[in-house]
């Protein structure tokens, strides 16, 4: 039999874990045990009967499974279409699972073609739907049913077909039957040739979807199933929709931060040549920006020390503007105290030492002679202070080679609680674009998260800091 100790676990885990515990007056290891006693008891109450046993059996699969789904997981009912992605569907229902989402499979008579109900029901440990008129749920309406005993609705893959059905409000078959009558959120990925994305009618389809409010994820580019074909149109990854489902069921911005301060630096430096030119670097400051936004809409107070950026102030954040690492230091001293420091600027190691007052002329005699000098090291200078440091201390550490060796020397070096490793170099196109892998490294443990968009690193590094801060829902 597996073993498991709660050392394996991930910190987030072990902080809920402790909190409950000594909620409970346990030790973290009784505490496990009644939790997995718990489980226990209720997958009993979930094993279907045989007849012969006495016991009486729910016939109805809809009813039976919301019994199932008694717990508090949230559920998601995902809509497969049929697509070549549809394999990747299969891999979906264990990533949700994996969060803790309960999964519930319908498939359209097209997805039957490319995977089959069987292995989706096996996968989500419950009976895969396929058809409106299933007399064993529909006698009651289960279409209604299925539509709204959820959370949310995925539509993964979701084809040009299904796109267009749903723009157009069709409901002839199951899925559509399910996807007009709910009123829960949906969230839909798309997978086709990119001819298929690209044609007018799909980008009607998707522009009227958008503004009736279902939300998208992707699809990415790539290399298609078919030989010689690449574009836009592959499906997300499913850990990628997984993630993105998941902060849709759990939003974070349930006001856990309120009443704690958080400083954010964000974007580069610039350091100045003379009065026209500078020193700069690629980071485009989304990271940071969107990890202000988040704590915001998790109630937190939060001062943003951005550098030169071109993107708008985040939601209830107040922004100061800074161009320097001189400046920017200037702007976290004056900002401290704080309960947490996240320090995502991409600060320039060095400055020109002997910085022109008027603009360098060019001249006959040659190039000019720059000299360089070392900027002050914001997150090291923080993470030291004797006085007044902040709790947490977060730092972000940008690589090209080596990630997780550099990033977890960074972290020894500075003194920080916490780096969040990225690969900047340019094939990641992590610098300027909107997705981003990062590694989150602790003193005693290195934790990866699947690629995500800036907008999702940023909502789980804010759960993430509450969990670990202890912040109640
Ligand atoms: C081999 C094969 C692969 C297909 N792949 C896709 C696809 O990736 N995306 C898509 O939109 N349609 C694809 N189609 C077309 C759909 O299967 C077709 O439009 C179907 O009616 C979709 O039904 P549904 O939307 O009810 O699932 C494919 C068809 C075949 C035969």
């Amino acid at each position: 039999m597996a073993s498991l100790t709660v050392r394996q676990l991930d910190d987030a885990i072990k902080a809920r874990l402790r909190l409950r515990a000594a909620k409970s007056g346990r030790s973290v290891e009784d505490e496990v045990r009644v939790i997995l006693r718990e489980a226990a008891d209720s997958l009993d109450a979930l094993v279907p009967r045989s007849s012969g046993s006495g016991l009486v059996q729910d016939s109805d699969p809809v009813r039976r499974t919301r019994s199932a789904t008694s717990s508090k997981l949230p559920r998601v009912t995902l809509i497969i279409g049929g697509g070549i992605a549809a394999y990747k569907a299969l891999d979906l229902i264990r990533r949700l699972k994996e969060r803790a989402i309960h999964v519930r499979c319908v498939m359209t008579r097209a997805a039957q073609q490319f995977v089959t109900p069987l292995t989706a029901s096996a996968l989500a440990d419950e009976r895969c739907y396929t058809d409106l008129f299933d007399p064993q749920s529909e006698f009651d309406a289960g279409h209604i049913r299925l539509a709204r005993d959820t959370d949310l609705v995925v539509v993964a893959p979701a084809t040009a077909d299904l796109l267009a059905k749903m723009a157009q409000g069709h409901a002839d078959d199951l899925a559509t039957a399910i996807l007009l009558a709910t009123d829960k959120p949906i969230l839909v990925a798309p997978a086709m040739n990119p001819l298929m994305w690209n044609n007018a009618a799909t980008k009607r389809n998707v522009a009227q979807l958008a503004r009736d409010g279902v939300s998208f994820i992707g699809p990415n580019a790539g290399e298609m199933a078919e030989a010689n074909e690449a574009g836009v149109g592959r499906m997300s990854e499913p850990a990628e929709i997984a993630a993105f489902a998941e902060t849709m069921l759990r939003p974070i911005n349930s006001r856990r931060l309120a009443g704690k301060k958080i400083l954010i630096t964000a974007g580069p430096t610039h350091e100045p040549i003379d009065p026209v030119r500078y020193i700069a670097n690629r980071s485009s400051g989304k990271q940071g920006y969107a990890i202000a936004e988040a704590a915001a809409r998790a109630g937190a107070d939060v001062v943003l020390i951005s550098g030169p950026v071109d993107l708008d102030d985040p939601a209830g954040v107040q922004v100061i503007r800074v161009e320097s690492a001189r400046a920017m230091l200037a702007q976290v001293e004056k900002s401290l105290p704080a309960d947490i420091a996240i320090f995502a600027a991409a600060v320039a190691d060095w400055r020109v030492a002997n910085a022109g007052e008027q603009k360098i002329k060019k001249t006959q005699s040659g190039l000019p002679k720059l000299d360089l000098t070392e900027n002050p090291d914001i997150l090291a200078a923080v993470s030291k202070l004797k006085q007044n440091r902040p709790k947490l201390v977060i730092g972000f550490a940008a690589e090209t080679e080596n990630l997780i060796a550099n990033a977890t020397a960074k972290l020894k070096r500075k003194g920080c609680d916490w780096i969040v490793a990225n690969d900047v170099s340019p094939a990641s196109g992590v610098m300027g674009g909107d997705r981003n892998t990062v590694h989150i490294i602790s003193a005693n443990e290195t934790e990866s998260w699947p690629v995500m968009s800036k907008d999702e690193v940023a909502n789980a590094l804010v759960k993430r800091i509450a969990d670990a801060t202890g912040a109640k829902a």
